[in-house]
């Protein structure tokens, strides 16, 4: 578990902080009918309880479901979901797209609610964070995050926020460590969270990492998973398959410390999906 909580801008302290698990399943790309269903329930019943949806993967319904009908009490289950960038326009939509998300899970305060990427209109930035501040404050959401903001993103933050995010979730693996980033993440009080571990699965069979997972009796997979959570990430990758989800949920007791120097290495700033941090 980790502790995260909202850095206030004026007296710098850290406000409703709370408990979140450091590893957890993410459902991007679970579009078939049932499929995000029967994974999130294998997920909790192999030990997970942090699940990362959007309102743009289209799977917030099935992700309440598996968590309605699961024996584990809502409460041990820490839920994140992300305002979709279209969306992302104004006060007014954002309110609205809050309650929309929270309908579809249908498990009552979200746990962890993110803008999923700095919105497009610059203008909007302010209004969209007002309104974030403002989900908190009606107790719709236990937090507020921000998802692929860039160090200047974050910066520029400093001017029309009263609270800083408690997370910023960015593509984070051994094949793109992004230490500057993760440090400006982790100065504007916000924890790092990072998504495609696996690089979307383009990199598990690279040859420096199998002959690293040889060497710890391990998969490749679980490698550059802990690595992730070994860096101070939350980490979420994504399996549809019941084999691999047990898998990844075992990478957590892998120990790589006498691999770590190797694993620095395999930094090669490589981008597996978008990468919304550079834009303006
Ligand atoms: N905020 C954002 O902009 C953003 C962007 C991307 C992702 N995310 C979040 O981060 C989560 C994870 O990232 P991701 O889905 O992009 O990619 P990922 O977790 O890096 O990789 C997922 C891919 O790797 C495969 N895989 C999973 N475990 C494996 C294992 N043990 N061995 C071999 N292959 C394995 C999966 O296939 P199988 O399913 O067949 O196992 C899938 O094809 C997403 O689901 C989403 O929740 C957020």
């Amino acid at each position: 578990m980790v502790t995260i909580g909202h850095k206030d801008t004026k007296t710098g302290e850290m406000t409703s902080e709370l408990e979140m698990p450091n590893f957890g399943l993410g459902v991007y790309l679970m579009k078939e009918p049932g499929e995000c269903k029967s994974a999130v329930s294998h997920a909790i019943n192999s030990g997970y309880r942090l699940i990362d949806t959007a309102m743009a993967y289209g799977n917030e319904e099935e992700v309440g479901q598996a968590i309605r009908e699961s024996d584990v009490p809502r409460e041990e289950i820490f839920v994140v979901t992300k305002l979709r960038r279209p969306h992302a326009t104004g006060y007014e939509e954002v309110l609205r797209r809050c309650r929309e998300s929270m309908e579809n899970l249908g498990i009552g305060p979200i746990d962890l609610y993110l803008v999923h990427a700095p919105p497009e209109d610059i203008t909007a930035r302010e209004p969209v964070w007002k309104a974030m501040e403002q989900c908190l404050e009606r107790g719709w959401v236990r937090s507020i995050g921000v998802s692929n903001y860039g160090n200047h993103h974050l910066e520029d933050m400093l001017n029309y926020a009263r609270i800083m995010p408690a997370v910023n979730q960015i593509e984070i693996n051994p094949w793109l460590q992004r230490p500057s980033l993760i440090s400006a993440t982790i100065e504007s009080g916000a924890t790092p969270m990072a998504y495609s571990p696996l690089a979307r699965g383009h990199k598990v069979r690279d040859p420096s990492l199998v002959q690293i997972a040889e060497i710890l009796g391990c998969t490749p997979a679980q490698v550059a998973i802990k690595w992730c959570i070994d860096s101070g990430a939350i980490t979420i990758p994504k399996s549809s398959n019941p084999d691999r989800i047990v898998e990844n949920f075992h990478s957590q007791n892998i120990d790589i410390t006498p691999v770590m120097e190797q694993l620095q290495s395999m930094d090669e700033n490589y981008v597996s999906g978008w990468d919304p941090t550079v834009e303006i």
